[in-house]
């Protein structure tokens, strides 16, 4: 295309290479900001008619004509070109040939620097919501499944080797935790996103008598942007969504490989339901949790789109460079990524059956009450390191002799050391040993019943 066409091309004799325009386009994926283009438009515009910088007969023009835009473009009839750019430019080329030169009024005051600000803004404030949805909805699901599962009683694991005996409850009320830090994460992001910025023009502001306030009110911003060169400049919006997005993805990439490790048949302590795994093509007889590891796999790709924006925005000088066009590909990828892994994994938890007594079951091999009788020699005044001591010769003994905590007398016990009662019996079975932990923020069932409440 001669750069006559363009909107920039006043001062070019020599028109752009394909090439040039194949590069720099970032249409194929801009294209996605739309609505919202349109939207900020809009108000831009009405902004300009109410401080009488256009008349009101432009407006209508205008905003009937981003209304047909909007209308062609849902249609799937507005053609979309690579020469034209960006969408900001493929809206202003089509306004301008709908409307004719009135359509030229629409950039005053502006520039494409705080307009994409704008539109990324618009785009990602509905996202989060959306994302803080479904949040929510994974967040009712593990709650949903503590409470299905109160009383079961399962390992825990330090080391990935069996440590001490918890509830399952108090295990997936863990996830609940993790995400609802994401929560309140991602609602803090939001106030930081929820900032207008148009008005900042190319970076130095402007001349023409703009009413950012009446901008920000149309279009439900709370606040604008203070500094004109940060507001061309900053996606740390975009950079913050993405971290949070990864720490998300991290919280269920650590659930999604504990299902895939409980659903070998060598732990057997969950199935998860033949609608969210897959078969193999050649081994007849596998179910894979293949949802879980997609999940887990999926994660590196969002760790990735972190240190991509991060990277655009190293030591980049103010304000606006061509490399923040780089910033929108690590966002919309994050966005899809993240919506897609959350459904998902609601999903497959709402279909996933716990084999309670394999998980009661290995809770009670290992010598998983032992820090129980340490702590019952502790409250009979022997010291802590002496209790550890004793209780490790009474584990060697029953290894020595393939004998559990369990089935020893009590003068085996008195063996080890002769303040030992027969209430230690009260103390080696798993279920003391889970309610005697009855601290808030322990497993026993009191206080995860007592956690669950304040949920509610
Ligand atoms: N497509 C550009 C972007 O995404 C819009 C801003 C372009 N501004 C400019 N002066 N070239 O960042």
């Amino acid at each position: 295309m001669t750069t006559k066409n363009k909107p920039w091309g006043g001062r070019f004799k020599e028109s752009t290479e394909r090439l040039v325009e194949e590069f720099t386009a970032s249409i194929h994926y801009d294209r996605r900001l739309y609505r919202h283009d349109i939207e900020g438009s809009i108000a831009h515009c009405r902004m300009l008619a109410r401080q009488g910088i256009i008349s009101a007969d432009d407006e209508k023009a205008i905003v009937q004509g981003l209304a047909d835009i909007r209308a062609d473009i849902e249609a799937g009839t507005f053609i979309f070109s690579v020469e034209d750019e960006d969408i900001h430019m493929a809206i202003e080329r089509s306004l301008i040939g709908r409307i004719g030169d009135v359509g030229g009024k629409l950039h005053t005051g502006r520039s494409r620097n705080d307009q994409v600000c704008l539109d990324i803004r618009l785009y990602l404030r509905d996202e989060v919501r959306s994302v803080i949805d479904l949040v929510r909805c994974l967040k009712s699901s593990f709650l949903t499944m503590a409470k299905d599962e109160m009383g079961v009683i399962m390992p825990g694991y330090t080391h990935m080797q069996k440590a001490q005996p918890v509830l399952l409850s108090h295990h997936l009320l863990a996830y609940w935790e993790m995400f609802d830090r994401d929560e309140q994460r991602l609602e803090e992001c939001y106030e930081r996103v929820n900032v207008m910025p148009l008005g900042a023009a190319a970076l130095a502001g402007t001349t023409i008598p703009l009413d950012r306030e009446y901008v920000a009110e149309l279009l439900q911003f709370p606040r604008i942007t203070k500094n004109s060169m940060d507001t061309v400049a900053d996606r740390d919006f975009i950079a913050e969504f993405i971290f949070i997005a990864g720490l998300l993805m991290m919280h269920m990439s650590r659930f999604c490989e504990e299902l895939v490790l409980w659903s070998t048949e060598e732990f057997g302590f969950v199935e998860i339901s033949d609608s969210y795994t897959t078969g193999s093509s050649i081994m007849p007889q596998k179910k894979n949790p293949d949802v879980a590891e997609l999940i887990r796999g999926k994660t590196g790709r969002v760790y990735g789109n972190l240190v991509s924006i991060l990277t655009v925005l190293k030591a980049l000088p103010l304000t606006y460079n061509r490399d923040l066009q780089e910033d929108k590909e690590s966002l919309f990828d994050t966005v899809d990524t993240l919506v897609g892994c959350l459904s998902a994994l609601s999903g497959m938890t709402e279909n996933l059956t716990f084999k309670r007594e394999k998980m009661l079951y290995e809770a009670t091999g290992g010598f998983s009450t032992a820090t129980d009788i340490a702590e019952y020699l502790v409250m009979k005044g022997v010291p802590f390191r002496d209790a550890h001591e004793i209780v490790g010769h009474l584990v060697a003994y029953c290894i020595e002799n393939e004998k559990k905590l369990e089935s020893l007398s009590i003068e085996e016990f008195k063996g080890f050391y002769e303040g030992f009662s027969k209430d230690v019996f009260d103390r080696v079975t798993v279920e003391r040993s889970v309610n005697g932990r009855n601290i808030p923020g322990g497993t026993s069932q009191e206080m995860v019943m007592r956690r669950i409440r304040e949920i509610e």
